[in-house]
This record gives C-alpha cells, structure tokens and sequence, in this order.
C-alpha cells in the first residue's frame, strides 16, 4: 500500500463554552478515531486542534470575571486542553487562535486579499454605546421586537418570532453589555470581503470536489443563492488587528472571529513545525501531496466549504485546501438540547468523571449523528455498555483466560485449534476486517462499529459452539486449543479496536502479553499466541452500569425535566 500523508483537522471548539457530547461526537472524537486509523495505516499523520479563542463572548466572559482576556482563554484554553487529554484525544498540537503566528499569517492573507482586490473598504452605520465607549456587534443590541412586542428581542434577529431584525428597527433599543439606553448611530469604516467577486472561481473549484450529498448540497446552495460581500472587521480590543500598513483607516478595529479561526488550522500547524508548516499549506513545498480532511459540526459546513476556501483561493492560489470534509449532525440529551445554563445534559469535564473515556468512545462513535440528529440517554448508554462491552466483549476476554489459566496456568501448552471450524471462522473474521477497514477509511463510523461488533460476536458464537469447558471433560488438548484459538482472537479484537478503545486496547494487549499493528490477513496472524506464550488474567475488563446508577444519573444532570 502506498503510503500517503494526511492532514487532519478537527472544528476548533469556541475557547469560552465547555465542551459537551456533541462536540465530543461531532468532530473531537471522530477526527482522533480517522487519525489514529492512518496512523495504524503507517501513513504520515498530521493531526490539528486548538480553540477558537477570539471574538465578543470572550472579551464579555472576561469583564464578567473582572480579569484580562488573554488570562481568561488561557485559563480556558487549558480546561479544553486538559478534557481532550483525558478523553485520549491524540493531537500532534493542540494550539489557539490568540496565537502571535495566526496574527501574521492572518494579516498576510489580508494583505494578500487587499493586493488581488478581494478586499474593499466600506463606510457603513453602527450603532455605539456611548456608555460602553464601544460599537455594538448586533446582537448585543436588545429591545422590543418590532412584529411580536417581545421584550428582549436581539438586534440581528428575534427569537420569539424569528424575525431577522436590524438593530435599528427595536424599540427601546439597550446595549446587551450595560443595560445602557444611550446609544448613536455613528458612521464607521469596515472592511469587506468581496464573496461575490470569487464565487465563479469557488464555484469551479467546488466542482473538481467528490464531496458527500450534504456537504455539496450545502455549498452549492450558497453559490446558487449568490455569495454577499461579507464583513471581515469589528469594533473590539480582543482580536487580530487589521494590520495599518495597508488599511492605516482601521486603526482600533479587529478581524471577525469567523475569518481568523480557520487560518487558525494553518498558524497552529506553524506553531507546532515553525516553517515545516508549509510543507503541509503551500502546494509548491509539497502540500500538493498532502491529503486534508476536515472535521465539524453540519452548521460549520458552509463556512469550510465555501468561506474559508474563498478566502485562500483569493489570497494565494498555493494554499492548500480541503479535499474531504466530514460533517456530522447534532446529538441531544433526552430529546432537548444540551443547556449549561439550565444545567441540563452532560459536559465532558464531568462525563469522565463518571466513566471511563473508552465507555464513551465506544458508545459516541458507534452512535455518530452522521446522517440524522442523534439522542443520547443514560438508559441507552448503559444498555449498549452493558450489552456490547460488557456481555459480548468482556465476558469473552474473561471465560477464556480465566478457564485456560486455572486448568492449564498462564504458559501456553497448546497452538490454536485449526480445523474446518476454525478456517470457516477466519474466512468470516477476514471479511468483516475488510469491511470494517473500508468503512474506518471511508470515515462510515456507525457501519464500522456495527462490524467490529459483529466481529465480536463472531468470537462469542464459536467459543459457545466449541464450549471448550465441556470438551475439557473428556479432551483436554482438544479444549485447550480451542482456548488458544479464541485467545488469537482476542489479540485481534483488540488491535481493531485501538483507534476506538485505545486504553482498553492497550491493557488486553498487555495482559496477554503481546502487540500488534493493524491487522490485513488474518490467517497470518492466527499463530501469534502459541504454545509457550505467557499471559496475564485480568481483574476486571469493564463493569455493568445499574439500574440505580442510572437513576442518579438522570436526577443529577437533569435528563428528566
Ligand atoms: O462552531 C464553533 O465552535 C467554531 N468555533 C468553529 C470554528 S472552526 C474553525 F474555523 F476554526
Ligand atoms: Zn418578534
């Protein structure tokens, strides 16, 4: 197989919101099981993530805890950093966008955009908070509603009636940030990225795409409905400068949020290897060779597939862009929305405080939102744990160990059992390996968990049918081989199963004393546990989640209400 190498992005989460399970599942997590199944490929991985550190709320969440910006996302930046850690997320760089090489290389691209007049200058009306001594973004404009008569309508739309609103038609207009009523409309300069001028040369370069139904669906959507000119700047202190040298009118003005947090995904590569970086960005330092896949959540899909792509094509024709993005739907708690407000619904900081990472790789990856929204409950969770896990998977690791071990000790005195049973049992292991290993490559998550089940049910079935225990009686050797054969089984349930349950992967593999890359043929790798192979017996593999605990579970995070 020829090797190739990979970049792999995931979404960078918004620094000031605490992660829950459907960021987990919507980017974090499939993005890891997609690089940790190249990495098992022997392909080059590079593999990107950080936090989205800019923009209003964070220069809000700071006020609210009276300390300065740059402290309050490090502070935050730390707590994703440290999530994602326990949930064995394996970043090559975990990096932010208030970093100083996403500042350069965001203004180079400004500057590259202004040069090939993709950017122009516009004068515009906006409103100001005389008392804040700040422009006002639109929706930390409220008031009453102008249709409905809501009281707390936001200036870009209201949510009662959702109407889109402009600041300026609210009634008894007040700033979001104060309270304050004393507000003007002042003129302003901003600047605009000239979406309408690059749409035929996106829309070309969307076409050479082989993107999925949805996310092509998405694109052309926006094409067809014709690219506005979009603003790139806003009235904060906590953000990109716009750089003066070519803009010396936006002196005090910030790139919005959504244009620098893309870039981000280069300038973290640039944080991690210097400028290595452009071995991965630049088509003419070998980025032509790369293959990049990105990672999100479907409302992050018309800004990486046309927004983003727009902005590199019309700054620098070198750049590297996407070639398959990867979207994923929402997943809800009980049928709601996750809400950290209303405390409802599990954040990741406190879901690996319950249970082990891997029960929730497990359990995400198998249910991935990727064509519909998808439900979460803690009746499900344990049912599928107990089931999957703990009945099929666990039970089989145990019954054959224990049994070996206590009647023949923990040196093997016996090689696999190797009859037509056992070569009828590698011809069906070896079909699903393919297919499971088709689907991991195709990022098909769902139909690649429900092979690897069946592959465990595979081992279950034949150790019922051969129950070695009853053979034991009257064949001793006879049992013992069929052990051994179930004990190379599980050597291979557990090298599959390293992208997804890397933790429970490495301490089967560590009990039975042995390793393993990826698996490709699987009759070769029948024989790797034999006569004279020493192994361990663990304690524990999983455990059963009760009745009761999840009733705590459901009082505690609100699943109920
Ligand atoms: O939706 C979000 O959480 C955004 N912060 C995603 C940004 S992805 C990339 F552009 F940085
Ligand atoms: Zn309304």
């Amino acid at each position: 197989m020829t090797k190739e190498k990979v970049l792999i992005t995931s979404a960078l989460p918004y620094v000031n919101g605490l992660p829950h399970l459907g960021h987990l599942v919507g980017c974090l997590l499939p993005s890891d099981i997609y690089a940790r199944f190249n990495r098992l490929m022997g392909n080059e991985v590079l593999y990107i993530g950080g936090t989205d550190e800019h923009g209003t709320p964070s220069e809000l969440g700071a006020k609210k805890e009276g300390v300065d910006v740059y402290d309050y996302t490090t502070k935050y930046h730390n707590i994703h950093k440290d999530i994602y850690e326990k949930f064995n997320l394996s970043f090559d760089y975990f990096g932010r966008t208030s970093s100083k090489e996403n500042t350069e290389i965001t203004q180079e691209i400004a500057r590259e955009l202004f040069k090939n007049g993709y950017i122009e200058e516009r004068e515009v009306e906006q409103v100001f908070s005389v008392d804040d001594n700040m422009f006002l973004p639109d929706r930390y404009i409220v008031g009453t509603c102008p249709y409905c008569g809501a009281t707390n309508a936001r200036g870009d739309q209201c949510e009662s009636c959702t109407k889109v609103l402009d600041p300026k038609d609210l009634i008894d207009a007040r700033s979001a940030v104060s309270g304050s009523t004393n507000l003007e409309v002042r003129k302003t300069k901003h600047l605009y990225l000239k979406l309408s001028k690059l749409s035929d040369k996106v829309r070309s370069w969307v076409n050479t795409r082989k993107w999925n139904k949805l996310t092509l669906g998405i694109a052309n959507k926006w094409l067809d409905e014709g690219l506005s000119d979009r603003c790139i700047t806003r009235d904060l202190k906590w953000g990109i400068p716009v750089p003066t040298d070519v803009f010396p009118d936006m002196k005090d003005k910030v790139f919005y949020v959504w244009f620098d947090a893309p870039i981000g995904y280069i300038s973290i590569t640039k944080e991690l290897l210097g400028d290595g970086y452009k071995n991965w960005w630049l088509n003419s330092c070998g980025a032509d060779k790369v293959r990049y896949v990105e990672f999100m959540g479907k409302d992050n899909v018309p800004f990486h597939s046309v927004m983003f792509p727009a902005t590199l094509i019309g700054a620098n024709e070198d750049y590297k862009k996407v070639d398959t993005l990867k979207g994923l739907s929402y997943l809800n708690f009980n049928g709601g929305k996750f809400s950290k407000s209303a405390h409802r619904g599990i954040f990741a900081d406190s879901a690996i405080e319950e249970f082990p990472a891997d029960y929730w790789r497990y359990w995400l990856i198998k249910n991935a939102p990727e064509t519909d929204d998808t439900d979460f409950s803690f009746e499900r969770f344990a049912e599928e744990i107990n089931k999957d896990l703990n009945d099929v998977l666990g039970n089989f690791i145990l019954r054959v160990l224990k049994f070996y071990n206590s009647k023949f000790g923990n040196v093997l005195l016996h090689n696999p059992a190797n009859t037509e049973k056992e070569q009828a049992v590698i011809a069906e292991l070896q079909e699903r390996v393919n297919a499971y290993t088709q689907y991991l490559n195709d990022m098909e998550f769902r139909k690649a968990m429900a092979e690897l089940r069946a592959i465990w049910v595979l081992g279950n079935t034949y150790i019922d049918e051969m129950a070695p225990w009853s053979v034991f009686k009257t064949d001793s050797e006879k049992s013992g081989e069929i052990l051994a054969f179930a004990m190379n089984l599980m050597r291979i349930y557990m090298v599959l199963a390293k992208p997804i349950m890397p933790n429970v992967s490495e301490k089967i593999l560590g009990t039975l004393g042995t390793s393993g890359d990826w698996i490709f043929d699987v009759k070769e790798e029948m024989n790797a546990i034999s006569k004279g192979h020493k192994f361990e017996v663990p304690e524990t593999v999983f455990s059963k989640i009760s009745s009761d605990r999840v009733n705590e579970l459901n009082e505690k995070y609100n699943a109920k209400k």
